[in-house]
C-alpha cells in the first residue's frame, strides 16, 4: 500500500470512531435523549460553564427540554420544564429515586450511610421514615421555635451593632456575614443542642474545629478532580483518598466527642428535643449504627446551613432592586406587628406578604437550582426517550421556575403572584421546586421556611435597607457562584438604617434550650 492509500484508509478508520461510538452508545443505552456532542472519554466536561443552571438553561434552548450530557463516561438526563419535572419526580418517582453519589459524597456519607446519599432501598425508608416521623414533625419544629428567635434577634443585635459602632452610619457591609452566623448557630443547636458561640460572636474551641471541618468539607468537594467522573482514572489520583480519609476522620473524632458529652449530659436531665437527642432514645428501635447517627447528624448541617443563608441574601438583593416590594412589606409589618415588639412565628399566618416575599424569593432563586442529582434504579422511558438504568438525572428547578410558558414576566421579583393564587412550594406545585417533590423532596423544607421568613421578615422590620452611594438596582451583580448551592457570586454589601425607635427591641433575646 502507497503513503497515499494508507492515509486515507486511516483517516477514514479515525472517522468512523464517532460513529461507532454513537452506535455502541445506541447499543448500550438505548435512545437517549439529544444533547451536546460529547468529546471521547471526557464527554461535556469541558463545555459545561460552571454555573451549571444557566448552562443547562441555555443548553435546553438548542437541545430541547430533555437532554443528555456526558460529564466524562457516563449520561446524565437533565430535564428543564415543570412536565417533565413531573415525569421524574411523580410519574417514574420511584425508578429515578437513588443518588448519584461523587468521590467526595461516596466518602462523606461512608458509602450511603446516612439519608442524603443513599441509594433508595430498605436502609433509606427507614432513616427516611425517621425524618418524617420523629425529627421533623410540626411539634418537634414547634419546640424548637425558641432556638430560631432566639438566633434571629441575636442576627438582628449584631448587624446594629455593626451599624451604630462609631463611624459607621451610613457605611455598606456585607450582609451575608450576618445571615451565616443563624445558618451556623441554628442548625448546631437544633442538630447538637449546643452553642458553639458565646454572646460576643466568638467560637469556642470545638465550634473553631467544627467550622474549619465544614469549610474543608466545601474545599475537598470543590477541588474536583477529573477522576471524580471518569472511575478508571481513580488510580492516577492516590493523594485524594489520603485527604478523604484524614478528613472523615477528623469529622467522626468530633462527632463521637459531642455525642459523649451528650450521653453523659442526657443521664443528668432527660432528653430533650434537638435531634441528637431523638437519635439517641431511637437508635435501638430503628436500629441505627454509630455511623448511622454521626452521617445523620451531619446531614442536617450540610442541607441545613447555607440552604437558608442564600435565600435570605438573594432576597435582600431583590428588596434593594425592588424598593416597592420593601416598603410594602414594612408596611404590612407595621400595621400587623406594630413598633412596640419584636415579630414572632406566630404572626406569619397575619403576614402574607411576607409569606409571599419569602416564595417568590425561592422561586427565583432556588438554593439548589439543580436540586441534589438523582439515579435510575432501573431503564424509563420519558418523552419517547430512554433513560438507562444508572444514568444521572437531574431537574434544573431554576430553569423551570424561568419558564415564560407557566410564569408571566418570570424574571420580574413580584411577590404579588403568590397572593393572586395558592401556590405551593413545597412539591405539590411542579411549577416550583426549591425543595423538590416526591419521595426524596427536602424534610427539612418547613423548618427551612420558617427560618428564612422569620430572617426576611426581621431584617426587614428592623431596618430600612439601601444600596450603597453610587450603586444602582441594575448595577446589583444578580449571577450565581458556582457550585452545588448557589450564593451570590459577588457578597451583597447594603446600607441598614433603624427604623424602631426602642433600643431594647434590637437586643438579643436568649433562650437555654
Ligand atoms: C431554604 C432552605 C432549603 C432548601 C431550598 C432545601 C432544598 C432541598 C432540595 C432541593 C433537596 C433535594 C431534593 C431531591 O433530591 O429531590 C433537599 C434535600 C434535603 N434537605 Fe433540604 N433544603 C432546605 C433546608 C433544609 C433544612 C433546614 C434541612 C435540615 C435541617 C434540610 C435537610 C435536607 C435533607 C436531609 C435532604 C435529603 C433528603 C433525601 O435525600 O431524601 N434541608 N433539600
Amino acid at each position: 500500500m502507497d503513503t497515499a492509500s494508507f492515509l486515507s484508509v486511516a483517516l477514514a478508520l479515525v472517522a468512523l470512531v464517532p460513529v461507532s461510538l454513537l452506535l455502541l452508545n445506541r447499543l448500550r443505552y438505548g435512545k437517549l435523549p439529544p444533547g451536546p456532542r460529547p468529546r471521547p472519554v471526557v464527554g461535556n466536561l469541558f463545555d459545561v460553564k460552571p454555573v451549571r443552571c444557566r448552562c443547562y438553561q441555555e443548553w435546553a434552548s438548542k437541545y430541547g427540554p430533555i437532554m443528555t450530557v456526558w460529564l466524562g463516561t457516563s449520561p446524565t438526563v437533565v430535564v428543564s420544564t415543570s412536565e417533565l419535572a413531573m415525569e421524574v419526580l411523580k410519574t417514574h418517582d420511584q425508578q429515578l429515586a437513588d443518588r448519584s453519589r461523587s468521590r467526595t459524597s461516596e466518602h462523606f456519607s461512608h458509602g450511603g450511610q446516612d439519608l442524603i446519599w443513599a441509594d433508595y432501598g430498605p436502609h433509606y425508608i427507614k432513616v427516611r421514615k425517621l425524618c418524617n416521623l420523629e425529627l421533623f414533625t410540626p411539634r418537634r419544629l414547634e419546640a424548637l421555635r425558641p432556638i430560631r428567635e432566639d438566633e434571629v434577634t441575636a442576627m438582628v443585635e449584631s448587624v446594629y451593632n455593626v451599624v451604630t459602632a462609631p463611624g459607621n452610619k451610613g457605611k455598606p457591609f456585607v450582609v451575608k456575614d450576618h445571615l451565616a452566623m443563624v445558618g451556623f448557630n441554628n442548625i448546631t443547636r437544633l442538630a447538637f443542642g449546643k452553642r458553639f458561640m458565646n454572646a460576643a460572636g466568638e467560637l469556642d474551641e470545638q465550634g473553631r474545629e467544627f467550622k474549619g471541618i465544614v469549610t474543608d468539607s466545601i474545599k475537598i468537594g470543590a477541588s474536583l478532580s477529573i477522576a471524580q467522573f471518569i472511575p478508571w482514572l481513580r488510580w492516577m489520583d492516590p493523594v485524594d483518598q489520603k485527604i478523604f480519609i484524614a478528613h472523615e476522620e477528623r469529622r467522626d473524632r468530633l462527632t463521637v466527642k459531642i455525642m459523649e458529652e451528650h450521653a453523659k449530659a442526657l443521664k443528668q436531665r432527660g432528653a430533650q428535643q434537638h435531634f441528637i437527642d431523638a437519635l439517641f432514645t431511637l437508635r435501638e428501635k430503628y436500629d441505627l449504627s454509630d455511623i448511622n447517627v454521626i452521617c445523620l447528624l451531619w446531614d442536617m448541617i450540610t442541607a441545613g446551613t447555607d440552604t437558608t443563608v442564600i435565600s435570605v441574601e438573594w432576597t435582600m438583593a431583590e428588596l434593594v432592586r425592588n424598593p416597592r416590594v420593601q416598603e410594602k412589606l414594612q408596611e404590612e409589618l407595621d400595621r400587623v406587628v406594630g413598633r412596640d415588639r419584636v415579630l414572632l412565628e406566630t404572626d406569619f399566618q397575619n403576614l402574607p406578604y411576607l409569606q409571599a416575599v419569602a416564595k417568590e424569593s425561592l422561586r427565583l432563586h432556588p438554593p439548589t437550582p439543580l436540586m441534589l442529582p438523582h439515579k435510575a434504579s432501573a431503564s424509563v422511558k420519558i418523552a419517547g426517550y430512554d433513560i438507562p438504568k444508572g444514568a444521572n438525572v437531574i431537574v434544573n428547578v431554576w430553569a423551570v421556575a424561568r419558564d415564560p410558558k407557566v410564569w408571566d414576566n418570570p424574571l420580574e421579583f413580584r411577590p404579588e403572584r403568590f397572593l393572586k393564587e395558592n401556590i405551593d412550594i413545597k412539591g405539590a406545585d411542579f411549577r416550583v421546586l426549591p425543595f423538590g417533590a416526591g419521595r426524596r423532596v427536602c424534610p427539612g423544607a418547613q423548618l427551612g421556611i420558617n427560618l428564612v421568613t422569620s430572617m426576611i421578615g426581621h431584617m426587614v422590620h428592623h431596618y430600612k435597607w439601601t444600596l450603597p452611594e453610587g450603586v444602582r438596582p441594575e448595577d446589583v451583580n444578580m449571577m450565581e457562584s458556582p457550585g452545588l448551592v448557589t450564593f451570590m457570586a459577588t457578597p451583597l454589601q447594603l446600607i441598614a438604617t433603624p427604623r424602631l425607635d426602642k433600643e431594647e427591641l434590637y437586643r438579643r433575646v436568649p433562650s437555654e434550650i
